[in-house]
């Protein structure tokens, strides 16, 4: 493809993520096509012949757009994916141009200091000193595990690196946590039997006294307790554990304290509901994913952590064939030494773009849209006598259940699956459901500044429809 091409090529993708864009809000949110039928459009051998540039683009119209999950629609309110930024579409773009390995400084020099500084955004945040760093991940998949590594190490003394773990330990966090944490609990030698999911309160925080009484247990058994992990915006209900408390039983039990914000963590912008008070800085470690809610096309996640030694401390090894001799100095950072990726994109640029064009400001009035929507629906629902709301929503993500007397519970799971099928069939909506204190529920989640407080009402309307069709089909 020579240069002329490119620009051609580039312009008229350009014009056409322009016009998706423009008209997204006329798409269906999901297809209608079902997944045998999307698997068909795929079957063509590996193509050992070149075509022109056209057909590609054609074929990119007619069968990948229109079968995606539009999740820039406004009625995409699911699984944490938000409606991305436009110049944050722009800055993958330019990412994958430049094709910085921002793991090696010799990969690219600009793309560290760039996301260094991005990272230090995120750490002032959170309310961290100068001392803090952190890695922008895949995910919160990926912060959550480095978080939970950096806690093991730390206890350990820096002895699991080399030795492996020899030890019975146990982590402790709330039944709201994201599977994430059961899978970094295993990933970091622990077993997933060594996690301990705690009960919550009405409000989904963790109850203290249940994690005072796992503890008190696992010290007769002679199980060492090693890293405690709040929650600062749960995925189904967007709970913010008691961070401040969680901080004085670690100091007292000696346990690493990580929280993952990786939802929440859209909150510290919020100007209406401020959350930068609730001690999030005492975290040693945290998981705040830009990917989530500051609107950042995927995939931008971050591990953050308050003293950026102990990045050190569990990823510093230098292989021959990455070491500068010559920097004495360490002038030249190398996030290979002070992380667990190597060759990653450069990720930050999306983040730093999304907040030069916008400011915090302004993505932050986005965020308090969304938590008005949220709030618009938990109203609505409690003026519907078929409807009942988890609690009143503190971020974005709300759980509603639709009342159907005399259904046992394992009828009225298939009726809230059920009826979020139908809403993603009517191709106006996405939901998800999930369930709470043994109960189904729908889950609506706007992080999405296209959304508006019209798409909660039509939302509310077509749930009551469907719920209604979905119990006539049953009898
Ligand atoms: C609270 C929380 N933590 C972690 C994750 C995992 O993040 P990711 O999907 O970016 O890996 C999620 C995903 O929704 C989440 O809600």
């Amino acid at each position: 493809m020579d240069a002329n091409e490119f620009r051609g090529l580039g312009h008229q993708v350009v014009d056409l993520l322009a016009e998706y864009l423009e008209h997204i809000e006329e798409r269906r949110v999901f297809p209608a096509a079902g997944p045998g039928a999307i698997q068909q459009l795929f079957t063509e051998p590996l193509p050992q012949e070149p075509a022109p540039p056209q057909a590609v683009i054609g074929e990119l119209e007619t069968k990948v757009i229109p079968n995606c999950t539009h999740v820039g629609h406004p009625g995409y309110m699911g699984l944490i994916t938000p409606s991305p930024s436009p110049i944050g579409v722009i800055a993958d773009f330019i990412c994958s141009a430049l094709n910085q390995n921002v793991g090696a400084y010799s990969i690219g020099p600009a793309a560290v200091a760039l996301e260094r500084r991005v990272l230090r955004w995120l750490t002032d945040l959170c309310g961290y000193g100068p001392e803090a760093g952190g890695n922008l991940t895949s995910g919160g998949m990926m912060a959550n595990f480095i978080g939970l590594k950096l806690g093991r190490d730390a206890v350990t003394r820096d002895r699991a690196q080399h030795e492996g773990v020899h030890e019975n330990y146990a982590v402790y966090v709330s039944e709201e946590r994201h599977v994430s944490i059961d899978k970094a609990v295993d990933a970091i030698g622990l077993g997933r039997n060594a996690l301990r999911a705690l009960p919550t309160d009405a409000r989904f925080q963790l109850c203290l006294d249940a994690l005072e009484a796992a503890l008190a247990a696992d010290r007769r058994a002679g199980i060492i307790p090693l890293c405690v992990i709040g929650l600062f915006g749960t995925t189904n209900t967007g709970a913010v554990d008691d961070i401040r408390a969680l901080r004085r039983i670690a100091d007292r039990e000696n346990l690493w304290l990580h929280v993952d914000a990786a939802y929440g963590g859209g909150m510290l912008l919020s100007r209406q509901w401020p959350m930068r008070d609730r001690g999030l800085e005492l975290a040693d470690s945290i998981t705040l994913d830009p990917h989530k809610w500051f609107y950042a096309p995927l995939d931008a996640g971050a591990v953050l952590v308050k003293d950026q030694r102990r990045l050190t401390a569990s990823f510093g090894m230098r292989p021959a064939y990455l070491t500068d001799e010559l920097d004495e100095a360490g002038e030249r950072y190398q996030f290979y030494v002070h992380g667990f990726e190597q060759s990653r994109r450069f990720r930050g640029l999306k983040v730093w773009m999304s907040f030069k064009r916008y400011g915090a400001r302004q993505i932050g009035d986005w965020i308090d849209g969304n938590v008005r929507q949220a709030k618009l629906l938990c109203a609505l629902a409690a003026e519907h006598p078929e409807f009942e709301a988890a609690c009143e929503p503190p971020m974005s993500a709300i759980c509603l259940r639709y009342l159907a007397p005399g259904l046992a519970a394992d009828e009225a799971r298939r009726l809230h699956a059920r009826v979020a099928q139908r809403v993603e069939e009517s191709g106006k909506f996405w939901i998800s459901t999930t369930e709470l204190k043994g109960k189904s529920w729908f889950r609506v989640n706007p992080v999405n500044f296209r959304t508006r407080a019209e798409h909660m009402r039509g939302l509310l309307e077509l749930l009551e429809t469907e719920a209604r069709a979905a119990l006539r089909e049953k009898a």
